[in-house]
């Protein structure tokens, strides 16, 4: 069965010339089982008529806001709650501008704005537009914000230029909807952030940890294509896209919430910056200031990577992460040999380097391999680590569950 069968997915289209393939990708998706419904802006009509998708769709296509008698059959609101997935397709510079914006001033960027379904955009345009600051900028924005890019590919244009701005081929897009990638049929889990060990019921021992790393590395398995349990100390960040997320405070409560489901993972990335101690006792009340020094006995937390690494039915794949202050790849190797993992992503940290910031570079070790990843934002690090990643599962030849 398709993993879109009985899936309501609204498909956007907007006014490029790759709106020729939306009637194509319509009928795939109702091909793969899907419901769908369309919504057209303006400049769509320009390039393809309303009637022809809504002999494919089965449905009136939806164009304007406010129009009455669409509304009075499904109004624009109670679409954006119909759908469970949102495809713009193609999706202009222009309408990802305004939807990076938030514009809402016509029935698409009202949906997008109005919806928790996820949302996916095929970007279709000029190879110099497609690579104008504007447009990166906005892009890397709204994938912050868990939106998912396909694409664009590369190959000749409607302008006459070969480039890399092609809208992906109808067929690419059903398949990344379904989860055809390079890791469906896996499951990882992952942890990240910091975890807080507590002193008393108002305070902890905690580090800088924002979780972003983890979190975009979940976001981008997820985008490979895995199942994804994403196990969470205390951060200020929204959930992946199709990840499951289990929050947790302690390093003890991280260690439960992992083992509780590593059976049968197909991988392990421990991200977190666990603490690794955490005080002896906690105090039952809050404690109280006085004039004298005080003392608090810590003891050490469990290494949850390195127990998941040492399980009779480890994952074909562990992979842990290195904060290093100095002599990173020595420190790295070491751990990487210790803690008996397949791969070791470590990154420098302090000066503004990792931890709290929004961009990362990582040196990823492996028994007899070394790649260099460049400062870039955590999202587009994580997607080059899964990456690596996918090919260490392949080379492992573990077959999929
Ligand atoms: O030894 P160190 O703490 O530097 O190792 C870091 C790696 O080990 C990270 O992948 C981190 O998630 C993991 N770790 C863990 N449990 C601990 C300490 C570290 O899983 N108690």
């Amino acid at each position: 069965m398709s993993a879109l069968e009985g899936k309501k997915v609204l498909v956007g289209v907007t006014g490029g010339i790759a709106a020729y393939k939306a009637p194509e990708l319509v009928r795939r998706l109702r091909d793969a089982g899907s419901q769908v419904r369309v919504v057209m802006t303006a400049g769509a009509e320009a390039f393809i008529t309303p009637l022809t998708l809504q002999a494919v769709s089965g449905h009136r296509v939806r164009q304007h806001l406010l129009d009455p008698e669409a509304e009075a059959g499904m109004g624009h609101i109670e679409l954006a709650r119909w759908a469970d997935e949102i495809l713009v397709a193609p999706a202009t510079a222009h309408a990802i501008a305004r939807f990076a914006a938030g514009l809402a001033d016509d029935l698409l960027g009202t949906l997008l704005l109005a919806t928790e379904a996820r949302v996916w955009l095929a970007p279709a345009m000029n190879r110099v537009m497609w690579a104008a600051p504007s447009v990166r900028d906005n892009c890397a924005l709204l994938e912050s914000r868990g939106v998912r890019i396909l694409g664009p590919g590369s190959g000749s244009q409607a302008c006459g230029e070969q480039g890399q701005g092609r809208m992906l081929e109808p067929e690419e897009l059903v398949a990344a909807l379904a989860g055809g990638g390079p890791l469906a049929g896996r499951r990882f889990v992952v942890t990240a952030g910091p975890t807080h060990e507590p002193l008393d019921p108002v305070r902890f021992i905690g580090n800088r940890s924002s979780g972003r790393m983890g979190f975009a590395l979940a976001a981008a398995l997820a985008e490979a294509g895995a199942e994804v349990d994403l196990v969470a100390g205390p951060v200020h960040l929204s959930t992946p896209p199709g990840v499951r997320r289990h929050d947790v405070q302690t390093a003890l409560a991280m260690r439960e919430a992992v083992m509780g489901r590593i059976g049968g993972a197909d991988g392990f990335v421990g991200v977190a910056a666990v603490a690794d101690y955490r005080p002896a006792k906690a105090a039952g009340d809050k404690i109280k200031k006085s004039e004298a020094s005080m003392a608090v006995e810590l003891v050490p937390n469990p290494d949850i990577l390195a127990e998941v690494a040492a399980l009779d039915d480890r994952p074909g794949l562990v992979v842990g992460f290195a904060a290093e202050t100095r002599d990173l790849e020595n420190a790295a190797r070491g751990k990487l040999r210790a803690k008996k993992l397949d791969l070791i992503a470590a990154n420098r940290v302090g000066d503004g380097l990792g931890f709290d910031a929004e961009d990362n570079a990582l040196e990823v070790f492996g028994a007899d391999a070394h790649w260099t990843l460049s400062p870039k934002p955590k999202t587009a690090l994580a997607r080059e680590l899964v990456a690596i990643i996918s090919e260490g599962l392949l080379d492992e030849g573990k077959p999929s569950r």
